[in-house]
């Protein structure tokens, strides 16, 4: 431990003990730790760089696209190569296309084409493909398929320019940024113009799963590399042992606010609300720990999680499902419902309730789509098994048909 810190320190004083290799020219400082779990949207990272090998930074983070096509529909099959075209966005580069089609027994297992960072391609590189105008072919041609689902994952190159010097060494710079995540596995890259080929990676997994920091081995604010900062940022968490926590939060974390839904107490900047200092562990904490901590302000969910007839074991465990500071879905939801629920019942990935039954995708009469959710209620219900209706496996059909 004291060795890494040790190394932060050296490397943000400029004493670079590095050589002068050129991916050394770049160096994460922020995480501190190759790959760690986070439970967010998106993360803080501060880059230390070389201003005369890497005068600019180009970041490629990850992006994603999915899409379904009801092949059924009039039109949908020859217009397939230039509606696909049109999903991958100008800036950006394919790294895995993966698609699965729709039969009388359900979807196909996918198959997909991946490509290397370095060798990843644009929509155009993926055009002139052989296996793309195979695919392509297939979808035209297709009869039987009622449906073919899209998913497309690839990289977003952004470029900055730098913005503050390291007050330590004239020769580099620092970027201080704060990068988008997709679900799962992420490796960004980060690199000088044209050196794709000398990037330096970043690798973190959005999991589901969600642990208290605290426990985490590496802590920022009880760190030496936090000092190093109170130059100029004011009022740190441990600065003045936390007596205040009066730092401006916001000017540090606006990662938290990449999301496109934010939790209310997060948008009115109340991080006070769920997070202290602790004098013990010498850190920022959630003292009373999840859900007592959402109860405070849901405290109608306390009582459906625990005193319903039909309880979810699971219930209790609102960071399984949900972020605690913003998403990209609805209801604050760390991915799709159905991704969410089959991750631990795999028996309900398909052919239920009954027989082919659509669990994702089909509209309902309201417009919205169906999901696990339409029929069950993850928090607590008084009808068995977890419904939202009343009535046995049979009776609830007549809800919808
Ligand atoms: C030489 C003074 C100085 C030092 C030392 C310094 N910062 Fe900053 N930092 C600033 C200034 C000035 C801003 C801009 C403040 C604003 O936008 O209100 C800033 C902004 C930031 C931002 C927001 C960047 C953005 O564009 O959104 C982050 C994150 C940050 N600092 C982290 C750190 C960390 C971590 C350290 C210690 C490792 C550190 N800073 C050390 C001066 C400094
Ligand atoms: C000077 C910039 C800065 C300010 C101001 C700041 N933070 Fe942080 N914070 C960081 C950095 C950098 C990390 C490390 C991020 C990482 O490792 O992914 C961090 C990490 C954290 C963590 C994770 C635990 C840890 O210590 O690593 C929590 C919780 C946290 N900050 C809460 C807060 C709260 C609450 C405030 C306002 C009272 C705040 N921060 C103000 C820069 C800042
Ligand atoms: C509704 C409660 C709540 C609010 C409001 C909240 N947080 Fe958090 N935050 C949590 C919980 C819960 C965790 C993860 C568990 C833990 O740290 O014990 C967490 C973790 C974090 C982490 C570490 C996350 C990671 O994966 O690296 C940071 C950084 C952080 N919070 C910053 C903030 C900032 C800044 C604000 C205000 C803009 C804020 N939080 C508002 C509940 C909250
Ligand atoms: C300081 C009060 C406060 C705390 C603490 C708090 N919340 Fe919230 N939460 C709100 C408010 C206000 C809203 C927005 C109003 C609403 O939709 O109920 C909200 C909304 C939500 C939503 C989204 C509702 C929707 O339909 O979009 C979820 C999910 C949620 N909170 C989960 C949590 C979890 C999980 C925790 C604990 C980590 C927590 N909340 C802690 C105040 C709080
Ligand atoms: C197994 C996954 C799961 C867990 C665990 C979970 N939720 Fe939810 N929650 C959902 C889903 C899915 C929705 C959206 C669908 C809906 O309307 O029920 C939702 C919706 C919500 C909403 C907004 C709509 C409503 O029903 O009021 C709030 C608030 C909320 N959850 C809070 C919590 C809190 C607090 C906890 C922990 C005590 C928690 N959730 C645990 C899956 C979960
Ligand atoms: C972290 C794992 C986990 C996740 C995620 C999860 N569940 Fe569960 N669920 C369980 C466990 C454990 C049980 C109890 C054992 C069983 O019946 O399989 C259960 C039971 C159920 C039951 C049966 C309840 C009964 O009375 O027999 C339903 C229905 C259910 N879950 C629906 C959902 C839905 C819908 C989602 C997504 C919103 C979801 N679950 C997400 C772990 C999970
Ligand atoms: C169209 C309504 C509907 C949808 C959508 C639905 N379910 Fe169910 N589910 C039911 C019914 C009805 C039962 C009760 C079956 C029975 O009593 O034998 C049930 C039972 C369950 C059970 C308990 C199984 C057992 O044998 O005890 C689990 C777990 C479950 N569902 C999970 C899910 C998950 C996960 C999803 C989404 C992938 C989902 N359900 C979507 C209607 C639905
Ligand atoms: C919450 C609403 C809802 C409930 C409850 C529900 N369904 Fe469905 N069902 C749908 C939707 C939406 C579709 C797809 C659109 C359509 O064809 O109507 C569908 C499609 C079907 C299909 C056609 C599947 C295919 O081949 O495409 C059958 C068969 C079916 N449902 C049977 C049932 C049975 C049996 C039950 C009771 C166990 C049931 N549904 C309960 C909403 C529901």
């Amino acid at each position: 431990m004291k060795t890494l810190i040790t190394y932060l320190l050296l490397s943000l004083t400029g004493i670079m003990l590095l050589g002068d290799a050129p991916h050394r020219d770049i160096v994460i400082l922020v995480p501190s730790t190759p790959d760690s779990v986070s439970f967010d949207q998106s993360k803080l990272l501060i880059i230390s760089a070389s201003k005369e090998s890497a005068p600019q930074l180009v970041v490629s983070a990850q992006w994603e696209k999915r899409k379904s096509f009801n092949l059924a529909e009039e039109g949908v099959r020859e217009k397939f190569a230039a509606d696909f075209y049109r999903l991958v966005p100008p800036q950006a580069t394919i790294e895995l296309l993966s698609y699965s089609f729709k039969y009388f027994k359900g979807y196909l297992d996918p198959d997909t084409l991946k490509f290397g960072y370095t060798d990843t391609l644009s929509i155009r590189g993926l055009w002139q493909k052989k296996e793309f105008a195979e695919l392509a072919k297939t979808v035209q041609k297709q009869s039987d398929a009622s449906e073919v689902v899209i998913y497309l994952r690839g990289w977003m190159d952004s470029t900055y320019a730098a913005t503050y010097d390291d007050p330590n060494n004239d020769a580099r710079t620092l970027y201080k940024l704060h990068v988008s995540l997709l679900p799962g596995a992420n490796a960004i890259y980060f690199s000088s113009p044209g050196q794709r080929e000398h990037a330096v990676s970043f690798v973190t997994t959005t999991a589901l799963e969600s642990k208290a920091t605290v426990d985490r081995g590496y802590l920022f604010h009880n760190s030496a590399l936090e000092q190093s900062c109170t130059t100029c940022h004011e009022g740190l968490p441990s600065a003045d042992s936390g007596q205040t926590m009066n730092a401006d939060c916001n000017v540090c974390h606006k990662e938290l606010k990449h999301s496109t839904f934010l939790h209310a107490p997060v948008e009115m900047d109340e991080c006070k609300s769920c997070h202290s200092w602790s004098k013990e562990r010498h850190a920022v904490v959630v003292e009373k720990g999840v859900p007592t901590a959402c109860y405070d302000c849901h405290s109608e969910k306390q009582q459906q999680v625990e005193s319903s007839s039909s309880l979810h074991p699971v219930a209790s465990e609102c960071l399984t499902c949900h972020s605690q500071h913003g998403t990209q879905r609805d209801h604050l939801l760390k991915a799709d419902v159905y991704d969410i629920c089959t991750s631990c019942h795999e028996d309900q990935k398909m052919n239920h309730p009954v027989g082919r039954h659509p669990l994702r995708y089909a509209k309902l009469k309201n417009g919205e789509e169906i999901s696990c959710v339409t029929c069950h209620n993850p928090h607590g219900s008084n009808f068995e098994k977890l419904k939202r209706f009343p009535g046995g496996r049979m009776d609830i059909c007549t809800q919808c048909h």
